[in-house]
């Protein structure tokens, strides 16, 4: 089956092939017009995806070698993220749809994240951990079969990827703050400082990282002339340190031997050498950076496997800006 995935549920607007389960042609726009601001600014967010979306469409077609008339469904991201994002692509999607008399069903983004693991490595296996990091989501899933999920933990404030981007800002580093604070820490020390780790009783599996970034605020007022780098490696340190720890008694609670990392904070190598070496007895798997950030390969390939089961929605879909997992 060829199926059509559309993504602009933040500040990527991107568009993929997904045909028989693999991705033929994935394409990603990340806005970076946001950057000056210091953080996506929804509104510009979405006239952006409307400028972008149509030629988007027309590149990633004609990258996969396909006409409209190939294409057997759409998939498109329906919830979580922005409401006015959402819309673009959804509307944008819903008219294709009705035009070609084409099959479309509304993802879940959450879910995609999750299934771009199965792009990264075809050999994974039900049922695995997937920890999800992500610039709204801090989460550690059950996964035990497609729409058989359960929640174990999640953050009571900011997400992992909201504590990056915070403490960027606080450091008077651009957006996104994950990669920035990633740069910097290359040359820290990251035992330089203590920062706090929130929520570490034994088989607890929620996090909070808002008192981190708040701990971050006030070392920076009363230290001047701070090593940045060390600051960074540090504040890096324990966002990492938190969620490996987690991973690991998610994977003791569940007895799971495989773990998958997904959502943009994946990209993170700091956090991927240190899943690999404390977690050495598990498979791991970490999709690749195209696939941790936001895509529409994920969206192509999920949607592919719903649709190709019969499983679509109706013309009439609204977003769910707020759509959760379970
Ligand atoms: O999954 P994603 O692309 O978008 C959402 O659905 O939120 O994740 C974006 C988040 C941002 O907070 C960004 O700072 C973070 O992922 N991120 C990183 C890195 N690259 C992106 N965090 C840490 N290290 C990175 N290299
Ligand atoms: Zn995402």
């Amino acid at each position: 089956m060829i199926v059509l995935g559309i993504e602009t549920s933040c500040d990527e607007t991107a568009a993929a092939v997904s045909k028989d389960g693999s991705i033929i042609s994935s394409q990603i726009s990340t806005q970076t017009i946001h950057r000056k601001y210091g953080g996506v600014v929804p509104e510009i967010a979405s006239r952006e995806h409307e400028k972008l979306l149509n030629e988007m469409v027309s590149n990633t077609l004609k990258d996969a070698k396909i006409f409209l008339q190939d294409l057997e469904g759409i998939a498109v991201t329906q919830g979580p993220g922005l409401s006015g994002t959402l819309i673009t692509g959804i509307c944008f999607a819903k008219g294709l749809a009705l035009g070609l008399e084409l099959p479309i069903i509304g993802i879940n983004h959450l879910e995609a994240h999750i299934f771009a693991n199965f792009l990264a490595d075809p050999s994974l296996k039900f049922p695995f951990i997937c920890l999800l990091v992500s610039g709204g989501h801090t989460q550690i899933w059950h996964v035990r079969n497609l729409k058989d999920y359960s929640l174990l933990g999640e953050s009571r404030d900011d997400a992992a990827g909201e504590a990056f981007d915070k403490g960027a800002r606080i450091l008077g580093l651009g957006y996104p703050g994950g990669p920035e604070i990633e740069k910097l820490s290359m040359d820290g020390n990251d035992n330089a400082i203590k920062f706090p780790r929130a929520l570490m009783k034994k088989y607890n599996l929620e996090f909070s990282f808002s008192g981190l970034k708040t701990s971050l605020l006030y070392h920076m007022d009363s230290h001047e002339n701070e090593n940045l780098n060390d600051v960074a490696a540090s504040y890096q340190k324990a966002i990492v340190d938190v969620l490996i720890i987690k991973l690991k008694w998610a994977m003791k609670k569940t007895g799971c031997d495989t773990c998958v990392i997904a959502g943009g904070v994946a990209a993170n190598q700091f956090l991927r050498k240190s899943v690999e070496s404390m977690l050495t007895a598990q498979k791991v798997i970490f999709p690749d950076l195209a696939l941790c950030t936001d895509n529409a390969a994920m969206i192509a390939y999920l949607g592919e496997l719903y649709l190709s089961r019969g499983v679509k929605s109706e013309y009439d879909f609204p977003i769910q800006p707020n759509l959760k997992l379970v």
